[in-house]
């Protein structure tokens, strides 16, 4: 059965200490409270992610990094590779997110090398895709959506595809307090899980975990993980909170 994941995104925020208090607090809440049957995974900055792995307790959490190079090694200054990031001890990475995508240039041609490389060391990818306000007010984000797995994850074999989590965001919900209608989430994340299912079949669809993102909180998580398709969330902004976290990770 396919598995419900809640994965916090922090983006650029919190100093490695302050990092650090808050995997801590997360990790406490979780093995007191949290639903044993969720997936926890924390996004952190690079500079966190060795702490932040010693912090947790690894059979109930996760550590991603929220993005990678797109080269395996070399002169590259400034980046940090896949293999780097899994030596810390992190298994996930965050691939292809909206803000790397608009401000960093990232495009599908990248973001296929940045794949690759994570598999070739054993990273599991958190694929995000989504599309901005005006194709979402222009009606056509299906064919929007479609195109960005099309021109990546879509390419893989099943067997690969079958190890990543994809991560539905709308831009137009992201970091604005504007979520999507718990309707538009599922019609999207069904919309997603049947093109998988044309592309790889009905099993892979089934086992893919789909993830929605943008605007996710304590008080919506519930009723947006209560849809059939809604296998969990890519969480921003409430991620900062572990108290908010928490109520998010037990939404289910
Ligand atoms: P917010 O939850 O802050 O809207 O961010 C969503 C997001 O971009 C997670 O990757």
């Amino acid at each position: 059965m396919r598995k419900k994941i809640v994965a916090g995104n922090w983006k650029c925020n919190t100093t490695v200490q302050e990092g650090i208090e808050l995997a801590k607090a997360v990790n406490e809440l979780v093995a007191k409270e949290g639903n044993k049957n969720v997936v926890v995974v924390l996004g952190t900055p690079f500079t966190h992610l060795t702490s932040v792995v010693a912090s947790v307790d690894a059979s109930r959490i996760g550590v991603a990094s929220q993005n990678c190079a797109a080269e395996a090694k070399g002169a590259f200054t400034g980046e940090v590779s896949a293999a780097m990031v899994k030596s810390t001890g992190a298994g996930y990475v965050i691939l292809g997110h909206s803000e790397r995508r608009e401000y960093y240039n990232e495009t599908s041609e990248t973001l296929n090398k940045k794949v690759a490389l994570s598999f070739a060391n054993g990273l599991t990818p958190i694929y995000c895709c989504g599309e901005p306000l005006s194709i979402r007010e222009a009606g056509t984000q299906n064919g929007f959506v479609k195109t960005q797995l099309d021109e990546t994850i879509f390419n893989l074999s099943a067997e690969e595809f079958l190890k990543l989590v994809i991560a539905y965001e709308p831009i137009w919900a992201i970091g604005t307090g504007v979520t999507a209608s718990t309707q538009q989430a599922q019609d999207m994340l069904a919309y997603i899980r049947s093109l998988i299912a044309d592309k790889f079949g009905a099993a892979v669809a089934e086992e893919t975990s789909i993830l929605y993102g943008g605007s996710c909180n304590a008080k919506n998580a519930a009723e947006l993980f209560s849809q059939p398709d809604i296998d969990g969330g890519l969480i921003g902004g409430a991620s900062l909170k572990a108290e908010d976290f928490i109520q998010i990770i037990n939404g289910f």
